[in-house]
């Protein structure tokens, strides 16, 4: 556990900067030797656990992940071995939307006949791609796992929309400059820095908003569906702020918005898996309620999906 009080020995920063700024408390940090299929594979477990489904009747395991073991054998290979499925398994990189991009393929496949049971893992250790010298960046993020198994259920629950895009306008944004072919690694690239996380914190903030709104509007009225039908929202958590302004814009009630940022910070891909099993859990989804999830991230990308659970 990382809390801002330890944070202000780390970098110039204050609690009271990061709470008003971004609603985060604390965040969990992974140990040096623990690496992303180790947050992963209890994930996946206990989702095969809670759905009752054998690791044997798995076809397909996505691990949605900007920060994999390795850049190959992908995570979703090491998890696939360490389950012990017999499955297909690839990574999904698109940041903080994979969870949902992952869900929509997942759906897709399912429907087509193709598959019958799907493991959606968003598994993210951010901590190793955090500049902890830059207090711009560091300060947001944590690391987590969450994990979904998706199969076939009867008409009309489910998946019943998403909304999937990308606007490469200001993709640089949010990036990590180096360690891809663009920029190999290379000793002036440590030394540069450039392995890490960098940002446009406001250019996020207002493609965040506009574009969780835009298709969290666009998803629910394809559904036939209004604003009004939404039992609750899982936002990607990323900043409080964000969640604030866009549960104004879309005129639904801040209740009914999941928020737990404040005890784990921004985990990119695992912030929605790890909310919807914390909501799960806590007897807050009931059968039949419709559940809207909406994200944004590096691309920039946004995701937004309606549920009937
Ligand atoms: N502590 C104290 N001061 C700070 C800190 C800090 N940790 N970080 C920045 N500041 C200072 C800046 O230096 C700046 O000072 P200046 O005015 O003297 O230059 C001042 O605070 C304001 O900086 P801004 O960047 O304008 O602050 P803003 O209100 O925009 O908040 C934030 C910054 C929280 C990053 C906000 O822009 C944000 O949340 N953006 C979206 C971030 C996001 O969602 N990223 C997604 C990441 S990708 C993923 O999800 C994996």
């Amino acid at each position: 556990m990382l809390t801002n009080f330890d944070l202000e020995k780390m970098v110039d920063t204050t609690d009271e900067w990061i709470r008003t700024r971004t609603g985060i408390v604390e965040r969990h940090i992974a140990d040096p030797d623990v690496a992303t299929s180790d947050l992963a594979l209890p994930a996946a477990q206990a989702a095969l656990e809670q759905a009752q489904v054998d690791v044997s009747d798995l076809d397909l395991i996505i691990v949605a992940t900007v920060t994999p073991d390795t850049i190959f054998p992908c995570t979703a290979a090491i998890l696939q071995q360490r389950l012990g499925a017999r499955a297909a398994a690839f990574d999904l990189l698109v940041g903080c939307t994979g969870f949902v991009y992952g869900l929509a393929v997942a759906g897709e496949m399912i429907a087509s006949g193709a598959y019958d049971h799907i493991l959606v893992i968003g598994a993210e250790t951010l901590s190793r791609i955090a500049d902890w010298e830059d207090r711009s960046t560091c300060v947001l993020f944590g690391d987590a796992a969450g994990a979904a198994v998706v199969g076939p259920v009867p008409q009309g629950r489910g998946i019943l929309g998403y909304s999937l895009g990308n606007d490469g306008t200001n993709a640089d944004a949010l990036k990590i400059p180096a360690g891809g072919s663009r920029l190999p690694a290379s000793a002036e690239t440590v030394a540069n820095r450039l392995h890490y996380l960098t940002m446009n914190g406001p250019e996020v903030f207002k493609f965040a908003v506009r574009s969780m709104t835009d298709s969290s509007e666009e998803v629910v009225s394809r559904a036939g569906l209004t604003m009004k039908d939404i039992d609750l929202v899982i936002p990607h958590q990323a900043n409080l702020r964000i969640i604030d302004a866009a549960a104004k814009r879309l005129n639904i009630p801040y209740e009914r918005f999941v928020r737990n940022l404040e005890r784990y910070g921004n985990t990119s891909a695992a912030t929605i898996p790890l909310a919807l099993d914390e909501v799960h859990r806590e007897g807050r989804i009931k059968p039949g309620d419709l559940i809207l999830l909406s994200s944004f991230g590096a691309g920039m990308s946004w995701a937004s999906m309606v549920l009937r659970w």
